[in-house]
């Protein structure tokens, strides 16, 4: 891997109708902090945003619990003799802003006229410490050209910030130590949780510097008078720190000492020592690609830059927020999401980030046994927002219609179980994956158990075969159906897994192995019709189709909900988003290849894909039959979810999930690796527009490399590995080459000749 040529995300143009969207593709982040993008000075149209992972509040009655939008860093009132810098006064004659993915740091360089006609340069940088998990560093240079000026900025803490209103931060404390030091102390409204932020803004000695502290704003005022070509700079350095499980007063001791640690090795050495820290990461994860477009390349840096901003690999008691740190959105809480598009990546390259996400759902056990109590269920109903505490935290109630005066009921709380068996495949996933045997016999059986016997009572008896009633499948818009396929095969699939588990790890002999066998034996599961088409319920086959085009040419918009009730929606054949293509992702090897073929012909044109977790798995199943071009098409509009030109597509934050699917589309689409019954199988399948692809995997305790043009397989490994190329089991040892012959793989007879 070449690390220098890590590719950049740039915005050649000021636009403030793209404010927040790049507001949040170029957010900051280290998995513990994440800071939007906003531009230092202020514009209305900007929503400035800085989380912390896991720290949420609710802000009273009937409000919902959202992750605490903290008091903002970034700004800066920036006045340049007298006038008040604003790119929508004066003249703009360049700007450039830059994110580069390797460095993690975010550029701007702005030549500005202003309306007097003096021109100035302003350049910022700034990056979110990758190494320090509270450090937030931001560096601003201003030169004067054409005369001697006097340049004042204002910046500190800003405790007005809110999030959208809310306000969750009572201010406890405000300082300033030795001149230099700000400190606001905050706690959240239910006195659950201490905030601390210190910042320290250092500027050139000949700079006048006073402090002020009045409306929740802390703040240094630094002024400097400067001939031409001379430049004022400011190296703001901040520490964030939250307690989330309970005040302590300790913390904003111990925040002024990693602040003051910070300040002194400056912006400089700890951008270096961060940067040691991707690298790492980079290197252990980065998938390469040789296309005809670049932005592909550019697509795949963007998404795992923004896999390790948004995972708190620091705290199992946090999990992925669906905007990662990025936003508000879905106010912070944790969905499937993570489990079935996140954590395969790092299954493959960060196992132990795999465990600690698993860990998140077994330490929330409590919370999902609770709820599948109130619902008179026993076992595990995980809740289907999670945030800290482990219960549920969906809002009963979506958006307003404003000419009602109604609110639309929620349902997925109620009937969106699929999540339970989501997570059980996610565990068994990473068993076989991992080969991690004392999770397995640990947190891995008892969370397999737990969500077995959910299934197991959430069953009904119908004619002497055992039923799913009333659920809701991965498509929102078919609501409240019974023996919902993707449900059901699920379902099966995790208590098959937990009786196996049962069986070979023991446990008390308390009747669960024969109720488990049971169900097995009665589930129904819907086989295919003679077509090889299989009914995503009950009822879906007698709905009628309407004409889907417009609402698919303005997919994520949910245009469809403008024209017709949900209630109207819920009776015709529209999905939101994959369902059973989504079954045939999740357990390829239960169906052949003329049924995954007739289930995408058939449920594709009736798909919207409203949700941004649809096209990537529609690419996947593409790929694995073969069909290279609609595959790349697929990924393509996936990648495009956030990366595209829409200007308000990612304003309250990056779709996590499709992040995750821009690295599932390479690896499991296009390389073609699945794991299928614990074992490793590769069907390569790159489209036309690839001439090569290149990975490292982790497998097993060890670290694979594939590299593969549309001839050539090449896998290395440390030791000796079992794999099936294209259903032909190899076994690989250090440098192996495969060449393609038709649809087989054959092994270059040099490379290991002694095998
Ligand atoms: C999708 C869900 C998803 C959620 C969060 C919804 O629009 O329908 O499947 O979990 O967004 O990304």
């Amino acid at each position: 891997m070449n690390y220098e040529t890590l590719n950049h995300t740039g915005q050649a143009r000021f636009d403030p109708h793209y404010h927040n969207k790049y507001a949040t593709l170029m957010a900051a982040g280290n998995g513990a902090l994440g800071v939007r993008a906003t531009h230092e000075e202020a514009y209305t149209t900007q929503t400035r945003g800085m989380y912390l992972a896991g720290l949420y509040h609710r802000a009273g009655e009937g409000e919902t619990t959202e992750l605490v939008n903290l008091p903002d860093l970034v700004g800066m009132e920036i006045e340049l003799n007298g006038e008040l810098f604003s790119l929508l006064s004066g003249e703009i004659l360049g700007y450039h802003r830059e994110l580069c993915f390797a460095r993690g740091e975010l550029t701007r360089v702005v030549d500005w006229r202003s309306a007097q006609g003096q021109r100035f340069t302003i350049k910022s940088t700034r990056f979110v410490s990758a190494q320090r998990l509270g450090l937030f560093c931001l560096r601003l240079a201003i030169t004067p050209h054409d005369d001697t000026a006097t340049v004042r900025v204002v910046t500190g803490i800003d405790a007005t910030q809110t999030n959208s209103g809310r306000q969750h931060l009572a201010e406890r404390e405000l300082r300033v130590f030795d001149n230099r030091y700000l400190q606001g102390r905050y706690r959240t409204l239910d006195n659950n949780a201490d905030v601390t932020l210190c910042c320290a803004c250092q500027v050139s000695p000949q700079a006048q510097v006073s402090f002020s502290a009045k409306n929740r704003r802390l703040l240094q005022h630094s002024q400097q008078t400067l001939t031409a070509g001379a430049s004022f700079t400011l190296e703001k350095c901040a520490w964030v720190s939250a307690t989330p499980d309970g005040p302590d007063d300790n913390d904003a001791a111990q925040s002024l000492i990693r602040l003051r640690e910070c300040a002194a090795a400056g912006y400089d050495a700890l951008l270096a020592e961060s940067l040691q820290t991707r690298r790492a990461w980079w290197q252990g994860a980065r998938v390469e690609v040789e296309s005809d477009s670049g932005q592909d390349q550019q697509a795949l840096d963007f998404a795992l830059y923004h896999l390790h901003a948004m995972t708190p690999r620091h705290d199992e008691r946090s999990s992925i927020a669906a905007k990662g740190l990025t936003g508000e959105g879905y106010k912070g809480h944790v969905f499937w999401d993570t489990e079935v598009f996140l954590l395969p990546f790092y299954l493959h390259t960060a196992p132990g980030v795999a465990r600690q996400l698993l860990r998140y759902r077994w330490l929330n056990l409590a919370g999902a046994k609770r709820k599948a109590a109130r619902g008179g269920w026993q076992g595990a109903l995980f809740p289907w927002e999670s945030a800290r505490s482990g219960d549920e935290e969906t809002p009963p109630f979506a958006a307003i219609n404003i000419r009602t005066g109604l609110r639309q009921k929620v349902a997925s709380a109620e009937a969106e179980h699929h999540l339970v068996a989501d997570i059980a495949w996610a565990v068994a996933t990473y068993g076989q994956a991992t080969g991690d045997a004392s999770f397995m016999a640990h947190e891995g059986r008892e969370l397999l158990e737990e969500t077995a016997r959910f299934w197991l009572s959430r069953a009904q008896e119908v004619n002497g075969r055992l039923e799913l009633h009333d659920v809701i499948g991965p498509d929102e818009y078919t609501e409240h159906i019974n023996n919902n396929a993707y449900t059901s095969y699920l379902a099966h699939y995790n208590v098959a897994l937990a009786l196996e588990t049962r069986r070979r790890v023991g446990g008390p002999d308390d009747g669960f192995i024969a109720q488990c066998e049971d169900f097995l034996a009665r589930l129904f599961l819907p086989a295919p019709r003679p077509d090889g088409v299989i009914a995503q319920d009950d009822t879906f086959f007698s709905k009628p189709t309407i004409d889907l085009t417009r609402y698919r040419a303005q997919a994520g918009s949910q245009s469809v909900l403008l024209d017709y009730s949900r209630a109207e929606v819920n009776e015709m054949q529209i999905l939101k988003q994959a369902d059973v293509v989504m079954l045939l992702y999740m357990l390829p090897w239960r169906f052949d290849n003329a049924t995954v073929a007739a289930n995408l012909d058939y449920y594709e044109p009736r798909t919207i894909h409203d949700s941004s977790l649809s096209k990537a798995i529609h690419g996947i199943v593409a790929a694995r039959c073969g069909r290279h071009d609609e595959a790349y098409r697929f990924w393509r509009a996936g990648c495009e979810i956030d990366l595209g030109d829409a200007p308000h597509s990612s304003d309250d934050g990056i779709h996590a999930a499709a992040t995750g699917a821009i690295w599932l589309g390479a690896v499991q689409g296009f390389a073609g690796v699945s794991v299928q019954n614990g074992e490793l199988h590769v069907t390569p399948s790159l489209p036309r527009q690839w001439q090569r692809l290149a990975f490292p995997f982790c497998w097993q305790g060890g670290t694979l490399s594939f590299a593969m043009t549309h001839d050539t397989l090449t896998m290395t490994s440390a030791r000796a590995v079992r794999l099936f190329i294209n259903g032909m089991a190899v076994d690989v040892e250090g440098e192996t080459v495969f060449h393609r012959d038709g649809n087989v793989w054959r092994k270059e007879a040099l490379c290991n000749p002694t095998r």
